[in-house]
């Protein structure tokens, strides 16, 4: 007999009491006897640790008395998917005396979470994501794999690619930063959202790639007619065939933002930021899906509203002309700065001049500021680089005089930026491309332009912490006093002067900026946050990294601390949930009485 096992009474007792509950310094087990069979439990209820013993026993079911959960009294097996199976334990009849195994769990416990998983996205089951997601972390599934099998999960079961999947993109992209309890909660806001958006979907019907082979030219051509009819099965097969010839990520980006930019800023700035997710959530899982994921974001793309079709963007100034005018010396002027940087002694280095020229209001002298830079060496890199910048001083000088709803406007043209540039470098990796494929450059215009339309939030503009006579020594010092001190400022509305001071206090003290960003990441994920939040905390860090210059790094975690603060607190209900599921992961009580 094996020395693991516990005596847990005998077979009279269990008659007469009807069950019996073994404690020790394992979690408490309860025995029941139903018939002829004696069964085994971890004797908290899966769903939140209710203590089964008070439950009750008819016809094979165990019913837990809290939320009235039933398991199946044979396999622990739940009818009320909510809650989960029960982890059963085994039994063994050694004449009158009942001995039970303290083990719990599975056998697999990886491969049983990751079930659990799809399953509680089928069913779009808060708490059970999260306890599926807790319990992976656990058995030392990499954070990236869970990433994987909800992108998955997301591409067999919705229409088009949505915020879900952006925000999990977006929340994978950081994974790397955060400190484990962060990243919990980050895969957790992810995937619920995911599941949210498959619980509404009706499933993508896909289509094949064509069976022939266009070159790369044509097919560009194609799915340009496809776009501007908006024809999506064309344009989706299309996109197929470009894949199944084996097209490498670039050239597919190519692909698809050529086609896309041939509409100006399109719904708003997510059609393309959509687009750049799907490519990065490629990234996250692996090209080898791009079959499965990429159809999602042609329907979208196609059916997308231009600019052009807006009045603001025409009157008094027309806007898309301008840039249409503009695309067309492209070619010419990236020739020309091919040659001015091979004369150059070394990499193109105006980037925070061309940001401040990018927020002039003359939308003639910004295309110009463009064209120069251009002309004069700076690479789609360096040009994204300069614009997101110039995007994000929009938001580190909004004006709290304006509405709140122009936060968004604000944030769409920044994180439109950001996609733009991600694109662009995207592209211009592969060496051919950055020679011959220039069409998608144009979104540097249209970006520049949507800055310009912006400039109204910045009437009057909000001073920076760094601006004027404000020497901070009102605030604390030390990194956890300023954290702290953050985290307060977060738990109240309106505190965007705040945050900045306090930002800008961390980083003139020359603190690692690493802490006051997981403060910053922090103070996202514990909160209902809406999916523009999540965009601005990642397109925030992404543009803070591409900098060495102390100056535009503190602006734009500015910008991103004043964005977040300007949408806290909330009611922090998904944190409850996750934290259920840690506590119930660790084996906490959490009924009072438990
Ligand atoms: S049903 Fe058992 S704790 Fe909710």
């Amino acid at each position: 007999m094996s020395a693991e096992f516990v005596a847990a009474g005998t077979l009279t007792e269990l008659e007469d009491k009807g069950r019996l509950v073994v404690r020790g310094a394992h979690r408490p087990i309860l025995v029941v006897k139903d018939g002829s069979h004696v069964h085994a439990f971890d004797n908290r209820c899966p769903h939140m640790g209710f203590p089964l013993d008070r439950g009750s026993v008819e016809d094979g079911i165990l019913t837990c008395h809290w939320h009235h959960a039933r398991f199946d009294l044979a396999s622990g097996c739940t009818f009320d998917l909510w809650a989960d199976d029960v982890p059963t334990c085994p039994v063994e009849i050694r004449g009158e005396e009942v001995w039970v195994k303290p083990e719990f769990g599975h056998k697999d416990p990886a491969v049983y979470w990751a079930r659990r998983l799809e399953n509680a996205m089928a069913h779009n089951l808060g708490l059970g994501i999260a306890k599926a997601v807790r319990s992976q972390l656990a058995a030392g599934v990499a954070p990236l794999e869970i990433v994987h099998q909800a992108a998955v999960f997301g591409a067999k079961h919705l229409d088009r690619w949505g915020t879900g999947m952006t925000i999990m993109t977006a929340l994978g992209n950081v994974l790397e930063i955060l400190p484990e309890q962060e990243v919990f909660l980050a895969l957790f806001h992810g995937i619920t959202r995911v599941a949210a958006d498959c619980d509404d979907a009706t499933p993508h019907r896909r289509s094949a790639a064509l069976a022939s082979r266009p070159d790369r030219q044509m097919l560009k051509r194609w799915l340009r007619r496809w776009a501007a009819v908006r024809h999506d099965d064309a344009a989706e097969r299309t996109v197929l065939t470009a894949i199944s010839a084996g097209a490498r990520p670039a050239a597919l980006a190519d692909l698809l933002l050529t086609a896309e930019t041939d509409r100006v800023f399109a719904d708003g700035g997510h059609s393309l930021d959509f687009i750049n997710k799907a490519f990065e959530c490629l990234d996250l899982i692996g090209w080898q899906h791009a079959e499965e994921l990429l159809p999602l974001i042609v329907g979208q793309m196609v059916a997308a509203r231009g600019a052009d079709e807006s009045t603001e963007w025409r009157q008094p100034v027309d806007l898309v002309a301008l840039c249409e005018s503009a695309a067309v010396d492209l070619p010419a002027l990236f020739a020309s700065g091919r040659e001015a940087a091979a004369r150059a002694r070394g990499p193109w280095p105006n980037h925070a001049e061309l940001a401040e020229a990018l927020l002039a209001d003359d939308p003639n002298a910004i295309i110009a500021a463009l064209k120069t830079a251009i002309s004069e060496g700076a690479t789609v890199a360096d040009l994204g680089r300069a614009l997101c910048y110039a995007a994000a001083l929009r938001i580190a000088r909004f004006g709290t005089a304006n509405e709140h709803g122009d936060w968004e406007t604000a944030h769409h043209v920044f994180t439109y930026c950001n996609a733009v540039h991600q694109g662009l470098k995207r592209i211009s990796a592969d060496p051919e491309l950055l020679a011959t494929g220039v069409e998608p450059a144009r979104a540097l215009f249209h970006g520049a332009m949507a800055i310009y339309l912006a400039r109204y939030l910045n009437v009057p503009p909000a001073r920076l912490p760094d601006e004027g006579d404000d020497q901070l020594r009102d605030l604390p010092s030390t990194v956890q006093n300023i954290r702290t001190a953050l985290l307060d400022a977060f738990d109240r509305q309106h505190r965007v002067e705040d945050v900045a001071r306090l930002v800008a206090r961390h980083l003139t003290l020359g603190h690692s900026p690493d802490s006051i960003i997981v403060g910053l990441a922090h103070a996202l994920l514990r909160e209902d946050a809406g999916f523009h939040a999540y965009q601005m905390f990642e397109a925030g860090l992404r543009q803070f990294r591409e900098w060495d210059d102390p100056e535009p790094r503190r602006h734009i975690l500015i910008a991103v601390a004043r964005y977040l603060a300007a949408h806290s607190p909330t009611e922090r209900a998904s944190l409850q949930t996750a934290e259920i599921a840690a506590r119930l992961s660790r084996g906490d009580q959490l009924h009072e009485d438990s």
